[in-house]
């Protein structure tokens, strides 16, 4: 079975059992400013999870891409992933655990063709004043599983979430694949790290949710959410060692030992990084994410980088990285289309940061073995140095790091952080004084961000509030920050309305007219950014057809599709009756 015969295998299960088939969301949260990354596929359910209606129904079925980063030094062994794709369905508050198990039952089993045999489930011990499930069980045994396939065990191994700080979260049911082998001693169970058993599905019963001040309220209604990894259940059907080894991966594996002239059987670690790391960094530039010192855009950095690292030491420094990027978005956009439509952007951003982290790469690796020898083998990497590779070559801590521990040296992170600290300090004073305009540079991306903003003054003006004003603006590589006048919240519809209209003036390409006129001439426009009479003077007015028309020194893209995609990732208060908003684009 292959990745798209199981996704839509799993798909059309539950579509069959009336749920409605929903698209994987963004790798950028939209509802949690507490995770980075959409780490499973109820992350973008949560509103709805806590109550909100969906409008696709009680019972919802997808695969959802998602990213989770806590491990990315294990990659590289048999089955951590940065990226990986999950299967999920939802009830909100229809049905609970007896059908829950029920349907992965007959998923397993049925459709999948998994011997019963093979199964070993967990379920909540009791903990915290939470009784034990044995429901759960009980439904279990209802289907065939015997006591001894049944394993108990209390939070640390069956409690689920919230995925961010706060949200929903509550006891879960894992369903594990059991390879048959004796077990490694008496204690040998789910839990056991010998690989007799391998996680494939969890079933989680979100009936609590979790507030800031670590409280678990009861859910207004009970909820099933199910998470299944797809690496790992092609991996099990197949009866394959590892995920790297599923179709998933042969294409881009192949491609590597192409480009490579090498064998994967002989340097597997590497080839599993660059696969994965590639796979992630594809992803990511596909949702807009851009390479940055920060946030979400610096863990883009530090994947694209690490994977020209292992490139290098395979002896690939004249391959270029868009040729393994290709391989993976015409292997995945049928599932993911927008990797199809980005796929200019994502080879042009790839292939810029390797560019950049090529210039400096070598230099910086001397610079590394030179400060390895100046500290007289004391076995520890002090914060300056650690900093200046960071600030002037390019290498995210975590390279330094890595770098450092292959000679056995260890790097001083507290003097590294400090000084991290003090340099962001200076640079965001620096830009807060340079940068009045709110212009913070003139490159390609925040051109892009700067008619953006311009955008989105106007889609504020039309679904918001007419008297909406610019009360402020800032643009950096990553971001634009836009400050306007407004006593309330925005809704969630009022956000989409926004950035449906923005994207759909993007894809229209409008032109971008810059005119010098007459400041009365502008003000018969109704130009924004007329604030004050300046009888005579002439004036620069930028107009995007008739969405938009605004006094503004510039620059701007040429026209609209320049700017690729527009994504609002945060609306919040900045001061009272100010709101702002903060969105990227790519
Ligand atoms: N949220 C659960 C998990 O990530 C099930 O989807 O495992």
């Amino acid at each position: 079975m292959d990745a798209q015969a199981l996704r839509d295998a799993y798909v059309n299960f539950f579509v069959e059992r009336g749920h409605t088939h929903i698209g994987s969301a963004s790798l950028i949260p939209e509802n949690d400013p507490t995770v980075l990354f959409t780490t499973a596929g109820m992350h973008p359910l949560v509103p709805y999870i806590l109550g909100e209606k969906h409008p696709g129904g009680r019972r919802l079925v997808d695969f959802q891409k998602c990213i989770r980063t806590g491990d990315i030094e294990e990659v590289g062994d048999a089955s951590h992933l940065t990226f990986f794709e999950m299967l999920g369905n939802w009830s909100l508050g229809d049905y609970f655990k007896k059908e829950s198990i029920e349907y992965s039952f007959g998923l397993l089993t049925d459709v999948l063709k998994i011997d019963i045999n093979n199964l070993a489930v967990t379920a909540f011990e009791g903990e915290e004043g939470i009784p034990k499930d044995t429901e759960t069980a009980e439904f279990w045994k209802s289907r065939g599983i015997r006591d001894d396939q049944i394993f108990f065990y209390g939070r640390e191994h069956n409690w689920w979430g919230p995925a961010g700080q706060t949200g929903p979260c509550g006891p879960d049911t894992e369903i594990f694949f059991d390879d048959g082998r004796p077990k490694c001693g008496p204690d040998c169970g789910p839990a056991c790290k010998c690989g007799k058993y391998t996680e494939i599905w969890n079933n989680v019963f979100m009936q609590y949710s979790k507030d800031t001040d670590g409280r678990f309220t009861p859910l207004r209604q009970k909820n099933v959410d199910t998470g299944m990894g797809l690496e790992r259940v092609l991996c099990v059907v197949n009866g394959l060692k590892t995920v790297y080894d599923t179709s998933l991966f042969t294409g881009i594996i192949g491609k590597l030992e192409e480009l490579s002239g090498k064998k994967y059987g002989d340097f597997t670690r590497p080839f599993r990084i660059i696969a994965d790391h590639l796979r992630a960094s594809t992803f990511l530039l596909g949702d807009g994410v851009v390479p940055a010192k920060t946030g979400q855009g610096y863990i883009l950095r530090r994947l694209i980088r690490r994977a020209s690292r292992y490139m290098s030491s395979l002896g690939m420094e004249g391959v270029n990285m868009h040729k393994i990027s290709e391989v993976i978005v015409s292997e995945y956009s049928d599932a993911y289309p927008e990797l199809g439509r980005n796929r200019d952007l994502i080879f042009a951003q790839i292939t810029a940061e390797e560019e950049r982290f090529r210039r400096t790469l070598a230099k910086g690796l001397k610079r590394f073995d030179e400060m390895v020898s100046e500290s007289g083998g004391s076995g520890e990497l002090g914060g300056e140095a650690v900093f200046r590779l960071y600030d002037t070559f390019g290498f995210p801590i975590e390279l330094t790091q890595e770098l450092a521990a292959e000679r056995g040296y260890s790097v001083n992170t507290d003097d590294f952080d400090s000084r991290f600290r003090e340099h962001q300090e200076k640079s965001r004073s620096g830009s807060d004084q340079t940068f009045k305009g709110g212009l913070a540079d003139a490159g390609e991306q925040t051109t892009k961000l700067h008619t953006a903003t311009h955008l989105l003054n106007a889609a504020l003006k039309k679904f918001v509030d007419p008297g909406i004003q610019q009360k402020g603006s800032n643009i950096t590589a990553e971001r634009l920050r836009f400050d306007f006048n407004l006593d309330r919240k925005l809704t969630s519809e009022e956000l989409k309305s926004i950035e449906d209209y923005i994207n759909e003036i993007i894809s229209q390409d409008i032109p971008v007219v810059c005119e010098e006129t007459p400041y009365e001439e502008a003000k018969k426009r109704n130009a924004v950014g007329v604030f004050q009479d300046k009888y005579g003077e002439i004036v620069k007015m930028y107009s995007i057809g008739d969405v938009s028309v605004e006094l503004c020194g510039g620059p701007h893209v040429k026209s609209t599709g320049e700017i690729g995609c527009f994504k609002i990732i945060k609306e919040e208060s900045s001061a009272a009756g100010t709101r702002r908003i903060k969105a990227t684009v790519g």
